[in-house]
């Protein structure tokens, strides 16, 4: 059924707008977005779906299928309370804020993207709602704009200390292709999947519920290796001391340092510069329609996860193997924050059921507990429209 027919099913009245936002896989590129640096997503065929209509009696009432729960709160009431809806009221304030005067309204959600799992479901929750609401009160809201409000929200409303990675995945990819983000800048360049590659998703049973607090920590490891490095003189002659990030070292700048520079703070370090110049290799193989080398790069990139950023877990280690046992598989690696969630991998033919659910059943051997394998496809963006009466 449709958004719009579950909207009319649910509040017995015609939606007014309709939005979608995708979740995401990123080839290559974990935390490195909020360091400055590259990464290389894919939007998936699974999304958050949202229709909204507005109310005259100055109250929002929320729906999501997903889940099964409903919420209703007053347009004035920008309290957060821990609820699945939060982000609701969330772009209601980013809409506040923006000079609008939102009206009340109804609100359906629906999705596939499994929740806590690394494809950036509650990103594309944030961007598909954001341009809903946005839309509805005649102020659309596209391109980095909205993947910026999304990310304020999460940021600023719902304090999730995330990057801007999901949201400009959610909203800038297109079919058949990868986008390169230059997180510095914020520019983008689309990059051709070749047609044999295929694209599995791995997911461990495992929410990924410490991440929040890791994710932190992993974000302040990196900014005291750079002020680390700025007070060994490295960073110097470059521009702001605030505007200075893992973006501006090198390798060789680690490697000159590499005694005097805290171990753990090292590793981060390297992690986030590697993985940048992985993003720039993984660019090249793709365009060179080089699956052996994009699957070592996706495999080496795990090793750094595991090893130097310590965002892995038994289980996601168990899926990679699994994954990198089937026949055609490139290479596999964690992906979103770790600790739990997903891991994908690059391959280069397409699996039938048959052959993924052997995957899953390596895993359980591995890690002892149910996971799922499915394939995905590089998906459409977001985006938002008006429903005519
Ligand atoms: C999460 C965050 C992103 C990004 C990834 C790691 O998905 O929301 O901003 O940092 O982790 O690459």
């Amino acid at each position: 059924m449709s958004i719009e027919s579950e909207f009319q099913t649910t509040f017995k009245r015609a939606a007014q707008v309709v939005a979608r936002a995708p979740g995401r896989v990123n080839l290559l590129g974990g935390h490195t977005d909020y360091n400055l640096g590259l990464a290389l997503p894919v939007a998936i065929d699974r999304a958050v779906h949202v229709a909204v209509a507005a109310r005259d009696d100055g109250f929002v009432r929320t729906v999501s299928r997903q889940i099964g729960e409903t919420g209703e709160f007053e347009i004035g009431d920008r309290q957060p309370v821990g609820r699945w809806d939060d982000g609701v009221k969330g772009a209601v304030a980013a809409l506040v804020e923006a000079g609008g005067a939102p009206t009340g309204f109804d609100l359906l959600v629906d999705s596939d993207i499994p929740m806590e799992a690394g494809l950036s479901s509650s990103a594309a929750f944030l961007v598909a709602v954001a341009s809903a609401v946005f839309t509805l009160n005649n102020r659309p809201l596209d391109g980095l704009d909205l993947a910026k409000t999304a990310q304020r929200i999460e940021n600023d409303f719902l304090g999730t200390p995330c990057g801007l990675l999901d949201q400009m995945a959610s909203v800038l990819c297109r079919p058949g292709e990868a986008i390169l983000i230059d997180f510095r800048d914020l520019s983008t360049r689309p990059v051709p999947l070749p047609s044999n590659l295929h694209i599995l998703v791995g997911y461990t049973g495992v929410a990924r519920k410490l991440a929040s607090g890791e994710y932190a920590k992993r974000r302040d490891e990196c900014a005291r290796a750079v002020a680390r490095l700025r007070e060994l003189g490295e960073l110097g002659e470059l521009g702001e001391k605030d505007a200075t990030t893992l973006r501006d070292v090198s390798a060789e700048m680690l490697d000159r340092r590499r005694l005097d520079l805290d171990p753990l703070l090292m590793r981060r370090a390297f992690h986030v510069v590697s993985e940048n110049e992985r993003v720039i290799a993984g660019a090249k193989a793709l365009e060179d329609g080089d699956l052996l080398l994009l699957g070592a790069l996706l495999n080496r990139a795990h090793t750094s996860l595991r090893l130097n950023y310590e965002v892995s877990c038994d289980e996601l280690d168990a899926m990679v193997t699994a994954l990198r046992s089937a026949d055609g598989v490139m290479g596999a690696r964690l992906v979103g924050a770790g600790f739990g969630g997903c891991a994908i991998a690059v391959a280069e033919h397409d699996f039938d059921d048959g052959a993924l659910a052997v995957i899953a059943s390596r895993y359980k051997i591995l890690a002892e507990r149910d996971g799922r394998v499915f394939a995905v496809t590089p998906g459409e963006g977001a985006s938002v429209r008006r429903v005519s009466a």
